[in-house]
């Protein structure tokens, strides 16, 4: 099969392409197309993929190519990992919204709505090309914020599934932990991308998630960045997400004296891609491992694996809601375990939702909705219309303010502005 890499460019290819060469038997690739707008990084990269592949005995042909309709040809399966703008569109999301005393961040707020109006209708267009091109081709999508990016490719009628590494962290994390596989790691993980909590972590059927909290409390909460009492009094494990909610004024004065991450991964970039140019330089280098995206590769395995081989194994992934938070439209995009066949991804049933969590999906997902209407449609009544709806925003004047300054700062990318 042929796999197209969307953003092929990026510095985390490699990390994709070690997960392609470990687990080769679970996905068999012919050949890895790289699309990318950065003739230099399809070099870079590409050049890097090839040795990783070579020196795997892994027979997959790596090519490159700057046209997306080439390159998603024939394809079986698109992976989408762009990022319009790079870290310096990124550090404008980290830092425009702190101006107005909300918290910067790429796929939370203000911020995150910038990039679902830069991103959604570059996705659009690739995904007609897929269309066009590679009829049947699951489109995987990892490019942030994935829950709008995988509603807005599904409202427009394409195979869609969204994909994030938070759940498969989690299980990789407690399966350690408890000194098992991680396959006998089942997650009660509910809510939308980016806006999750472990509600149980079944080790073989058993819920251990009290004894996980008890006798791992405080390093999990370190990871997430939350009081070890809320986690206790909760009972759950929140994503690291949800401290741009819980402490979203802590987090506001933090990024204020602190370096971006946008300026940080910059310099890793920068780094990473001087190893790429170094034809010595053949396995994933160990720098990866800072960046945010563990285990995405093997989570992309899995779910190509599963979609390709109708494997029918369970698998968290943003899909379709479909009545299984009945609080939500069936339209919504969720993040939750699901089967996953030839026939796309089926939620798993999800016990009732407590009202503390059910509140604040509810309102996220509203949002969601009104930024995918803004991204489509354009305008700044319906920019300020979202961040009126966001729970991190939703005054007027404020949300008139914020809309103003995003609109302007992102103009190069939008096409109705
Ligand atoms: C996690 C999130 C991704 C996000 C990444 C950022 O992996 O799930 O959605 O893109 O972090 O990592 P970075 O190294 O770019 O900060
Ligand atoms: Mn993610
Ligand atoms: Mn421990």
């Amino acid at each position: 099969m042929k796999l197209a890499v969307v953003g092929g460019g990026s510095t985390y290819t490699p990390e994709l392409i070690d997960g392609f060469a470990r687990l080769r038997d679970e996905l068999p690739l012919s050949e890895i197309t790289l699309v990318d707008p950065d003739e230099r990084r399809l070099e870079l990269v590409g050049g890097m993929a090839r040795r990783m592949l070579a020196r795997a005995g892994h027979p997959a042909k790596v090519s490159t190519t700057t046209v997306v309709e080439e390159g998603v040809a024939g394809a079986g399966a698109v992976l989408l990992q762009l990022r319009v703008g790079g870290q310096a569109a990124r550090n404008v999301d980290e830092t425009l919204p702190l101006e107005c005393g909300c918290i910067g961040q790429e796929t939370t707020g203000a911020g995150g709505l910038a990039k679902a109006l830069r991103t959604v209708p570059i996705v659009l267009d690739i995904a007609e090309k897929v269309r066009q091109h590679a009829p049947g081709a699951w489109i995987v999508d990892f490019t942030n914020p994935v829950g709008i990016v995988t509603k807005a490719l599904l409202d427009a009628g394409h195979r869609a599934i969204g994909l994030c590494n938070v759940a498969i962290g989690f299980q990789r994390r407690f399966a350690a932990g408890l000194g098992v596989t991680p396959d006998r790691i089942s997650l009660g993980h509910v809510g939308l991308n980016h806006l999750t909590w472990e509600r149980s972590v079944e080790l073989d059927g058993v819920d251990v998630l009290p004894r996980i909290l008890d006798e791992h409390g405080e390093e999990i909460a370190g990871s997430v960045g939350l009081p070890v009492e809320l986690l206790r009094h909760l009972g759950v494990i929140p994503s690291y997400y949800l401290r741009y909610f819980y402490e979203h004024d802590l987090v506001v004065e933090e990024q204020r004296t602190k370096p971006t991450r946008a300026a940080e991964v910059a310099a890793m970039e920068a780094t990473l891609l001087d190893m790429y140019g170094d034809p010595t330089v053949d396995t994933k280098p160990e720098l990866l491992e800072k960046r945010g995206g563990a285990f995405y590769s093997e989570a992309a395995v899995a779910l190509i694996a599963s979609l390709v081989n109708d494997r029918g194994d369970v698998q968290v992934v943003n899909t379709r809601n479909d009545g299984t938070l009945p609080f939500l439209d069936d339209d919504a995009v969720i993040e939750v375990p699901a089967t996953i066949g030839a026939h796309g991804a089926t939620p798993l049933p999800v016990a009732p939702v407590e009202p503390l969590y059910r509140g604040l999906i509810g309102h996220v997902s509203a949002y969601e909705t009104l930024a995918i209407d803004a991204a489509v449609r354009g305008g700044e009544e319906l920019v300020k219309d979202a961040l009126l709806c966001h729970p991190l925003i939703g005054q007027a004047s404020l949300s008139g303010d914020l809309a103003r300054r995003l609109i302007d700062a992102n103009r190069a990318f939008l096409p109705w502005a």
